[in-house]
Order: C-alpha cells, then sequence, then structure tokens
C-alpha cells in the first residue's frame, strides 16, 4: 500500500493498493471515533459489485443508511442532491457523523458537495471505483452538481477527511472506462513528469498499477497544495480540457470525458509546434503515446465550432481565455490568450 499526505485546508491521507476495503469499517472508525452514523452514497452498478461487502465492513462499526442514484452523469443532479440532504436529516445525521461516496466521478460530486452543506459541511470519506476518479475527481475537494445551464454551475470546495483507493475496483471497469482515466493520466506525464510518460508507453497495465496511480495523485496534491482554490497554478490539470469541455458538449455528452481529453491534447500539442512552442518531435510523442491507449484522436468538430462553445465557458475572462500549453514533455505553463488569437491553439 501506498499513502499520499495531502496538507490543504484539511489534511488527509489517500491510501492506494489492493485489497483495502478488508477492515475499512476499523480503519474508519479509529479516525473519526465519535462518528455513530455513516450516510453511504453509490450507483446501481458500483453498488451491484461493492456495495453489501462495503456496507458490511461499515456497519460493523457504524449504523449505515444507503442512498444509490442511477449510474450515469444524469445523476449529478440537484434533484439528487436535495433528496440526499433530506435523507440524511431524516437519518439525522449529526456533525460528528459521516457520508461515504463509495463510485466514480459522479457520485464523489454529488456527495461531496452534500457533505461541503449538509449541517454547514461534515466530513466526507472517498472510495473512488474508477480510474479517473482516483486519479483526479477523488483529491483535491471540488465538488458540484450539474444545473440545466451546464455541468458543475453549483458546488464547493470541500476536501475529504480519507481517500480509500482499492486498485482491485480497476478489475471490473469496462475497457471504455479503464481508457477515460488513462487519457488524464497521460495529462499528468506531459505537464510534470516525462519519466511517467515514457513508463506509460508500457500500456495500460502499467496505468492501472499502484505505482503509477500513486505518482498521478502526488502530482495532483502537488497543484492542489499550491492553489487549492483554483486561483492560477491548478488550472494546469485543464491541459487538453479547454476544447474537450466543448468537444463534450458539442456531442451532447455522447463523447466521454476521456476520449474528449485526449482529442483536446492532441489538438493543443499540435496547436503548440505550430506556433513553435513544442518541438515537432515532442508532439509526435504525445500522439503516439495518445494512440497506444487505443484513442484515434480524430475530431468530429470544426476549430470554429469549438472555439463558439470555449468562449461560453465559465473560465473564459474578459477578452482572453487561459490555455495551458505543453512547452516540453513534463513542463506545460498557463497561457492568457486573446479571444481572437484562440483559433491558432488548436490544430486538427
Ligand atoms: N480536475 C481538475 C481539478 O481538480 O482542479
Amino acid at each position: 500500500m501506498k499513502t499520499v499526505h495531502v496538507e490543504a485546508s484539511k489534511a488527509y491521507d489517500i491510501l492506494i493498493g489492493k485489497g483495502l476495503y478488508e477492515g475499512l469499517g476499523g480503519r474508519i472508525k479509529e479516525q473519526f471515533p465519535k462518528a455513530k452514523k455513516i450516510l453511504l452514497l453509490s450507483d446501481e452498478t458500483v453498488y451491484g459489485l461493492y456495495g453489501e461487502r462495503v456496507s458490511g465492513e461499515l456497519s460493523a462499526h457504524f449504523s449505515v443508511c444507503t442512498f444509490v442514484v442511477p449510474a450515469g452523469e444524469e445523476s449529478k443532479s440537484v434533484e439528487n442532491y436535495i433528496a440526499l440532504l433530506e435523507t440524511m436529516a431524516k437519518d439525522r445525521l449529526t456533525r460528528s457523523d459521516l457520508l461515504v461516496a463509495l463510485g466514480g466521478g459522479v457520485v464523489g460530486d454529488l456527495g461531496g458537495f452534500a457533505a461541503a452543506s449538509y449541517l454547514r459541511g461534515i466530513e466526507f470519506v472517498q472510495l473512488p471505483t474508477t480510474l479517473l476518479a482516483a486519479v483526479d475527481s477523488s483529491v483535491g475537494g471540488k465538488t458540484a452538481v450539474n444545473l440545466s445551464a451546464g455541468k458543475n454551475l453549483a458546488g464547493a470546495f470541500h476536501q475529504p477527511s480519507l481517500v480509500v483507493l482499492d486498485t482491485d475496483c480497476f478489475e471490473t471497469l469496462s475497457e471504455q472506462v479503464l481508457r477515460d482515466g488513462c487519457a488524464e493520466i497521460i495529462k499528468y506525464g506531459i505537464l510534470s513528469d516525462r519519466a511517467l510518460f515514457e513508463a506509460l508507453f508500457a500500456g495500460k497495465d502499467y496505468a492501472k498499477s499502484e505505482e503509477c496511480v500513486a505518482r498521478c495523485v502526488q502530482i495532483k496534491r502537488d497543484y492542489v497544495q499550491a492553489d487549492e482554490f483554483d486561483k492560477g497554478l491548478r488550472q494546469c490539470l485543464n491541459l487538453g480540457h479547454t476544447a474537450a469541455h466543448a468537444i463534450e458538449k458539442l456531442s451532447n455528452y455522447s463523447i466521454s470525458h476521456g476520449y474528449a481529453v485526449a482529442i483536446g491534447t492532441a489538438l493543443i500539442a499540435r496547436g503548440a509546434t505550430e506556433k513553435g512552442l513544442l518541438s515537432a518531435e515532442q508532439c509526435a510523442s504525445i500522439l503516439k503515446l495518445l494512440q497506444v491507449f487505443g484513442f484515434d484522436l480524430h475530431c468530429p468538430y470544426t476549430v470554429e465550432e469549438m472555439i463558439d462553445v470555449m468562449l461560453s465557458d465559465k473560465k473564459r475572462a474578459g477578452d482572453q481565455v487561459m490555455l495551458v500549453i505543453p512547452f516540453e514533455i513534463g513542463r506545460c505553463e498557463l497561457v492568457k490568450v486573446p479571444v481572437e488569437a484562440l483559433g491558432g491553439y488548436f490544430k486538427m
């Protein structure tokens, strides 16, 4: 097992390894001796796979009530958020009690926001079950639900108190869900670790290994510690995401987040090379690694179509857009780009 320690507004550990659900209840009880009740949040797919086991572990030490939502992005809704708060209130959870989120990013974000706001904030534990949630959304305290005007428009920064990442969960992921996580893992290599980038040419088995996942979590931890509230440096974690968000939206979310990030990373890498900021050789290496993971990198939308969507994005600052530019593998920087020059940074 590896432990990554985070020192943000709250200090907490991220435990990474195989078989970590064994003895989970006791581990949580040791850290939260005053807690008596747990609200266990999950989705139908994940609950079907791990719900009984996790619930059994927790029930040995706590009174557990469960709230299970359908699997999928639609569950990250205001309606589920309110229903979850009402359930916690009905079950009389107190400020010393806990919410435990068992699942991927949807469950983590929804549960985190409910924990952030119930009784003005209770502690919560993340049990991420997808590779993407493990290396990204379960770490760093961004929580949210979707509004009809867009994704993640209502939320809060609320750090978990513990993250337990059982790598055995990756064995039940579909190829597509696993690949989605790999796009974020490749991102970390391009962002700040050339050795990780090179090691990833070994493929998916390495990407889902304890060593690789722990390295990604450490990189994310460093950005979160440097800029917890996303005012500057943390925005580097959006490498490939400006185009990706536009692609997801244009596809009406039929293109998955990970696949869109892979295409978005290819577009910005080619754009950086066109601008003379990234060598052609390193750009080719980025494209090759994305292809090793099975991303075909064809973008189904024109740059103009994507720019229309980007300009309505919440990250736009007046007449400039912040882009994360790869200058070399392992070094990316934030660059403010005037709206009229944006098109030049994305190359098909
Ligand atoms: N997913 C990007 C961040 O946590 O800042």
